[in-house]
Parts: C-alpha cells; sequence; structure tokens
C-alpha cells in the first residue's frame, strides 16, 4: 500500500482550480487535500496530481464492442449520473473512443490482482477504468460516479486527475433488512439496493419471516401468504390507517428484485426464521409445523414469541419443499435460516418432542436446534449451498456444515472461525442500526440506546485473538436494519445514513487507511448527494443541542440564562442567532458558552468547512413556559436495568413527524430532573395510551408492577425518587382505545427548593402502556 489518510505524499496534494468539486468547497477558500477527495468507502490507494476532465452532455462513455463486463458497468454510470446530474450520456460501443472519453475496459493483464479490484485513472484526456472482472468494472464506476457527482449539482461537472487502485477487504459487505415487522415494498427494496451499489455493498439479506409476517410467496403452500402475511395490529384503524397490516412480495417480483440486485453486483441472502421466529408460519399452517396443535393468529407482538416449529417429519417435508421454491428463487450460495432467540419451552413441553430427542439420544433442546440446524444444512449442501444462521445455532454444539452471523457481540464469530467455520459479524453493539442515534429529543422511533457514527466506524471485524489462519474465515461484516421501529421508507433513509457510510468504510477499505478525520471530511459530499438523490439522512451527528447548564430555578429567578451549543461530532462550524432569524453561513459562530436575558429564541445550525449544511436547523425558545416544561426525551431514566423504547402512538404508523413517547417496558416511570418547585402549585401531563405489544419471554419477570388505587391505575407524582414522599395522584381514564392522547392535571403541594420528581404509573402491566408527552409545572397563574 502506497498511501493512506496518514501517508499521502505532499507532492500529490494539488487540486486542479478548474474543479467543479473546489467550486463547490470554494465558498470558504477550502482547499481539499487528498485525503478529502470525496470519496466513500476510501480506496486502498489514491494518487492525485493537479488538472481535471470535464463531464458534461458530450461526454462519451465508451466500452469495447462485446466487452460485456464493461458495457453493463457503463450502462450502470450512464444512469447515475442521470439520477444524481440529470446528465443523459449513451453509452456507445467503439475501439477508438474520443479525446476526453469515459473508457471502461475488461483487462486480464490489470495490475490490481486482488478479487474485485479495479483501476482508475482521470488524466485531462479522459478516464479510464479497467479490471479483470464484471465486479471490478462496477466498482470503478462507483468511484467515477462519486467524484461526479460530489458538489451536488445538476449538468456538467469535472472531476479531479487521479490514479487510484483499489479492492474490498471483506467479500462479504452485507446489510440486513428487516420486511416482517413493518413490510417494505418492492420501490423501497430497489432505494436500499441502489444506496448499497453506491457504498459498493455487495451482500443484501433480506429477513423475509418472522412472527409478525411472512413476505414470499410459496405456491406449494398458499397459506403462507394469504394467512401469514397479514396481522391485525393494536389499535388498526384509529387513524384511517388499514384494520389489516402486510404485504409480500409475489414469486415475479422476487426475480425483479434479485436480479435488479445482481445488476448492481449484489447477492440477495433471502433469511427464513427458524425454529423460533415461526409465529407466522405456524398460524399458517399450524397441522404441518406447529408444535402444541394450537392455532395462533400472526403476531403483534414484537420481540420473542414462543411458536417454533417441530422437529417431526412433516414439519422437515414443509420446510424442505419451502427450500426447494426459495433456492429456485435466489442464486445466493448463502441461504440464511435464523436461528436465533428460539425460547424451547414448546419443545421442552410436547412430549412428541421429548420422545423424538430420546430416540435421536439428543441430550436437551440446543442439541436439538443444532440436529435441526444440521439436518437442514445437510439438504442445502445436497442442493450446493451452505446454510448460515445467527449465533445461537452455536450454542447446542456448531452444526457441521453452517457459517455463522454473530449479533450477540463477537464472541460467536470468534468461537466459530476457531472451530474453522466461517463468519459474518453483526454485532449488536455496533452493527444494529434500529438503535437511536443520540438521546436527542428529536430522534424518530427506535431503541433508546445509543448507536453512534463514531462508534460504527470504530469497529473491527476481526478479532485480535484471532490467528491469520483464523482470520481467513472472517468473509465480512453486515449491518442490520429490524424494523420493529422502521415502517417507512423515511424512517430506513434516517437510521441508515450516513451510519451505513461508516460500515461501508469498515467492509471495504484496508485497515491502515480508515480514518475518523478523514472521514468526516469527505461527510459533506455525502451530505450533498444525499440531498440531490433525495435521501432523507439522519443530521443527528452534526445537530446542534442548545443547553442550559444551570438550575432552572436559577434562570427564573435571574431572568437570564447561559447557552451552550454542541454537536455529537465536533466538525465544522455552529452559527447561532438569538434574533429568531435563520443561521446561515454569515451568523455568528459558536466559540463559547454565551448569555441570553429571557425571552429569546437560540436558533442554530452546523456548516462543514465548505459552507455545506451538515444539520438542519434547531431552535430553543428559553421563556418561562418552555422552562417549566420537560418534553418526552428530555426525561430521564428513574430506574436501571431499563429497556427503553420511543414508540409512535400506534406500531405501525408510517409517519416520520408523528409523536413519540419514550418507555421502559420494565419500569413505567420517569424522572423529571431537578425541578423547581418554589412557587409551583400544579402539575399537567400529557400522556398516550400505547399498545403494550411486546413479547418478552422469560424476561416478562423483569416488568415491574406498581400497586394501583383504581381499576385504571393512576400517575403518580414522587418526590425525590419514587420511594420518596407521594406529591399527586392523578387517576388514568377509564377507555381502552389506543393511541388516545389526553391531559392529567391536578395540584402540588407546597414544596421549596429544587427537587427530582419521579412519575410513575400504577396501570395494570396486563394492560395498555402510558406514554408522556409533556410534563408542565405551573404556578398560581398558569
Ligand atoms: C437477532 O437480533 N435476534 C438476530
Amino acid at each position: 500500500m502506497t498511501v493512506g489518510s496518514n501517508g499521502r505524499k505532499p507532492a500529490a496534494r494539488h487540486l486542479g482550480r478548474r474543479l467543479a468539486l473546489a467550486a463547490a468547497l470554494a465558498c470558504t477558500g477550502g482547499l481539499a487535500h487528498a485525503d478529502a477527495l470525496p470519496l466513500i468507502p476510501l480506496p486502498a490507494d489514491i494518487r492525485q496530481t493537479e488538472g481535471s476532465l470535464a463531464i458534461d452532455a458530450h461526454t462519451v462513455i465508451a466500452y469495447a464492442p462485446g466487452d460485456r463486463g464493461a458495457e453493463a458497468a457503463a450502462v450502470y454510470l450512464a444512469a447515475e449520473l442521470k439520477r444524481s446530474r440529470g446528465l443523459s450520456l449513451t453509452p456507445i460501443p467503439t475501439r477508438q473512443p474520443p479525446h476526453g472519453a469515459i473508457v471502461l475496459r475488461t483487462d486480464p493483464a490489470t495490475r490490481v490482482t486482488q478479487a474485485d479490484g479495479y483501476t482508475l485513472d482521470i488524466t485531462g484526456d479522459g478516464a479510464r477504468i479497467a479490471s479483470r472482472g464484471d465486479a471490478g468494472l462496477f466498482y470503478g464506476a462507483v468511484t467515477l460516479w462519486q467524484l461526479a457527482s460530489a458538489d451536488g449539482q445538476q449538468g456538467a461537472t469535472h472531476v479531479p486527475d487521479v490514479a487510484i487502485r483499489d479492492w474490498p477487504r471483506f467479500a462479504w459487505r452485507g446489510l440486513m433488512l428487516d420486511v416482517a415487522r413493518h413490510f417494505h415494498d418492492v420501490a423501497a427494496v430497489k432505494q436500499v439496493l441502489d444506496a448499497m451499489a453506491e457504498h459498493k455493498l455487495n451482500v443484501f439479506h433480506w429477513h423475509l419471516s418472522d412472527d409478525q409476517g411472512w413476505r414470499i410467496q410459496i405456491r406449494r403452500y398458499p397459506r403462507l401468504t394469504d394467512v401469514g402475511a397479514w396481522r391485525t395490529p393494536p389499535g388498526a384503524g384509529t387513524f384511517g390507517e388499514p384494520e389489516r397490516y402486510g404485504g409480500f412480495y409475489t414469486q415475479e417480483q422476487i426475480r425483479d428484485v434479485v436480479a435488479y440486485a445482481a445488476a448492481r453486483h449484489i447477492t440477495v441472502v433471502p433469511e427464513l426464521d427458524m425454529p423460533g421466529h415461526a409465529q407466522a408460519a405456524v398460524a399458517a399452517y399450524p397441522e404441518l409445523v406447529g408444535v402444541t396443535g394450537e392455532h395462533p393468529a400472526v403476531s403483534v407482538d414484537w420481540g420473542v414469541n414462543p411458536y417454533l416449529y417441530n422437529v417431526d417429519d412433516k414439519s422437515f417435508t414443509f420446510i424442505e419443499n419451502v427450500l426447494d421454491e426459495v433456492m429456485a428463487l435466489f442464486p445466493s450460495t448463502y441461504i440464511h435460516l435464523g436461528g436465533d432467540e428460539a425460547v424451547k419451552d414448546q419443545w421442552k413441553q410436547s412430549p412428541a418432542v421429548q420422545a423424538k430427542m430420546a430416540s435421536l439420544g439428543i441430550k436437551d433442546e440446543n442439541a436439538l436446534q443444532s440436529w435441526f440446524t444440521d439436518r437442514l444444512g445437510d439438504y442445502l449442501a445436497k442442493h450446493g449451498r451452505r446454510l448460515i444462521g445467527w449465533d445461537e445455532i452455536l450454542e447446542g454444539g456448531l452444526p457441521r456444515t453452517a457459517s455463522v452471523m454473530s449479533w450477540r457481540g463477537v464472541e460467536g464469530a470468534v468461537a466459530a472461525a476457531k472451530q474453522d467455520h466461517d463468519v459474518v459479524l453483526a454485532p449488536a453493539g455496533w452493527m444494529y442500526f434500529d438503535n437511536l442515534q443520540s438521546d436527542r429529543a428529536d430522534e424518530p422511533n427506535g431503541r433508546l440506546s445509543v448507536l453512534d457514527l463514531k462508534r460504527v466506524y470504530g469497529f473491527e471485524p476481526v478479532d485480535a485473538s484471532l490467528t491469520p489462519e483464523q482470520a481467513r474465515h472472517v468473509l465480512g461484516t453486515e449491518a442490520t436494519l429490524w424494523s420493529e421501529f422502521i415502517p417507512s421508507t423515511r424512517h430506513i433513509q434516517h437510521a441508515l445514513f450516513p451510519r451505513l457510510d461508516a460500515m461501508a468504510e469498515i467492509a471495504w477499505s484496508p485497515r491502515d487507511v480508515r480514518n475518523w478525520d478523514s472521514f468526516l471530511q469527505r461527510l459533506p459530499a455525502q451530505v450533498r448527494r444525499y440531498a440531490a438523490l433525495d435521501i432523507d439522512a439522519s443530521d443527528t451527528a452534526f445537530a446542534p443541542g442548545i443547553h442550559l447548564d444551570e438550575p432552572v430555578s436559577g434562570i427564573l429567578r435571574a431572568g437570564k440564562a447561559t447557552v451552550r451549543i454542541d454537536t455529537q461530532v465536533t466538525f465544522g462550524t455552529i452559527r447561532y442567532t438569538t434574533d429568531g432569524s435563520l443561521p446561515d453561513t454569515q451568523a455568528k459562530a459558536y466559540a463559547a458558552p454565551f448569555d441570553v436575558t429571557l425571552p429569546t429564541t437560540v436558533r442554530a445550525a452546523t456548516f462543514a468547512p465548505d459552507g455545506t449544511r451538515m444539520a438542519a436547523v434547531r431552535s430553543r425558545v428559553i421563556d418561562r413556559d418552555t422552562l417549566l416544561t420537560r418534553r418526552t426525551g428530555e426525561l430521564t431514566k428513574c430506574a436501571d436495568g431499563s429497556l427503553g423504547l420511543r414508540m409512535p402512538l400506534l406500531p405501525d404508523l408510517g409517519a416520520m413527524d408523528t409523536a413519540v413517547f419514550d418507555i421502559d417496558l420494565f419500569h413505567a416511570c420517569w424522572a423529571y430532573p431537578a425541578a423547581p418547585l418554589d412557587g409551583i402549585t400544579g402539575i399537567r401531563v400529557d400522556v398516550a395510551r400505547l399498545a403494550r405489544n411486546y413479547g418478552l419471554a422469560h424476561e416478562l419477570s423483569k416488568v415491574v408492577s406498581y400497586p394501583a388505587k383504581t381499576a385504571y391505575g393512576e400517575l403518580e407524582i414522587h418526590q425525590d425518587t419514587c420511594a420518596g414522599p407521594l406529591l399527586a395522584s392523578l387517576p388514568l381514564p377509564p377507555g381502552k382505545s389506543l393511541g388516545e392522547r389526553f391531559v392529567l392535571q391536578g395540584k402540588l403541594p407546597a414544596v421549596r427548593g429544587d427537587h427530582d420528581l419521579c412519575l410513575r404509573s400504577t396501570a395494570p402491566i396486563t394492560g395498555p402502556l402510558y406514554g408522556l408527552g409533556s410534563v408542565k409545572l405551573t404556578g398560581p397563574a398558569q
């Protein structure tokens, strides 16, 4: 490797002045050096020289007649230039490309010998992409497209003179989309595939079945989709949403998606989750695959549900018939058969299953799952395929033929690699994008545990404990998007971007070129691309947080406050106003905390060094009213050992700007820190009645029940802690309708000074959940 973000030669650092790219950067006079060449993932080797190449309506994209790989990459490049810039270029087969052309060429003698590698050479005379194979040509086209789309503008542009030698670090650069919890249609899936291709990701793991839905048409078993693809969720129909929620892909649609992916060098790995997460299948065919003889409905509960596949011959015949259709649809070598979170209660309680275990000499239910997985692994192997499963498949002894996808940390991958099995790293602590990106109150639905951009970027798929031999079993890494809290395309976009940029760099770039500061410098171009492509990427990492660190009581007494502004990621400049105007690149730069007199409104935005706005304007009104109010997201945890979720009013509401409510599934309480109680006489709480749609399996015992005085329970206000003096008890109203909002008001006794408050719901834990939209302290005048 000759260059890296740490080792580029100064001589190669010039950027031509004619660059449109530089023009985009020029508003602040910033001159990008080679590290900031706007490419994500960063290529293995970049040498940049002075000069640039124009790409405009007259540019020819050329490939030699009969060079199919080059033709395909050329067609893709033209389509991407059209999509992002509105440029219409037609690829042409020719052996004599004109001056200034973009030429793609399959070349068995290309110097980059690594699998899927390529060379890209740009001079004022033209651009040349060469590779030994089709995928390399494709990735070369992606790199050129990234250079050509970095300004986010329409029409003609320039790309810098550069010589790139590049290849992927890992063969498995994956993204999983769960379409079972919320269904995402073919158009949404294709958008994800487009984005994957633009990030050089190459495995689309399609989570097609779960307790809450079966999403793939199986001709032999029509009830899988007639029944299994639909559910009637809690609160269905309340806000004009349909009564029945669901959807599925026909086999024709699946073929279309597989072909669309293949054209982007993406392999689609289907997942049918088994033996657990099987409720939709059992709902469709209880007599064929069920264990208990029950006829459950498709589940409406997120989490872990009890239904398992049976292990008798009927069940295997069913699964194998399903797999026959799946293998006919998906050319992927790997078929993912889940294996996660299969609580074994039904197997334990079934005399037939126990008898089968005894007859097979299998010692426990984990070993039975291993046997189940092994048998299906053999079936796939007989058809030239391979089984991959979540790391629970290790628990009863690793099935002989299986590869492992590690999600509960990296330990499963390490253990499997040490046993000579191939592994993919998708550890929840780094790669689960259903976790929110910050603790900001303006994040949408999601898990309240935070997975921020920098943490994703810091993940290393090859554990230090692996020998070089064992490390060869690390196929790569994968980001996952579980969709309990991802009901719409906008939610997908918010969750994926820009964290997928960080993930892509881990998966593609050599370890020694990865560099966080360099990554940040390359993000403004990505922000511009996202805007050009109408992708609603999250701006969380750069969103200004407008803080008041002094006690509210002091601010109210003084009539003034000190404002501190920060961002999660330190990058660029925060600019702000206090006169109500929207901050632009000319607004005052934030340097240190500043004083304001109440009432006031502080508005802030973050700008990259090149002037790109990295985050939408955030505003904070600072007056008596807002100082005495805490919204959901501004209340804090009231107990340890929480399972925090940010929920919409109803589980399937698709709007991005819908109200959300933070809850702790285990403790129905919230803390209002340092409430200024001097002169406070009352409290007003905006409450929502929410679905308690969670399958907690063995974790159910963690749900704490607080004693109620009335049938529907109360919202209790305690002083200092939840065990402190009871200041008020506001009865929750009768009624069951989910998604309903109401206001509870009550008096508070005179208490002096600042105190934390605990707000606690005593609603029975067998009924709905309650969420707090806001809590407002009121004085005599309010
Ligand atoms: C998983 O998150 N249950 C694989």
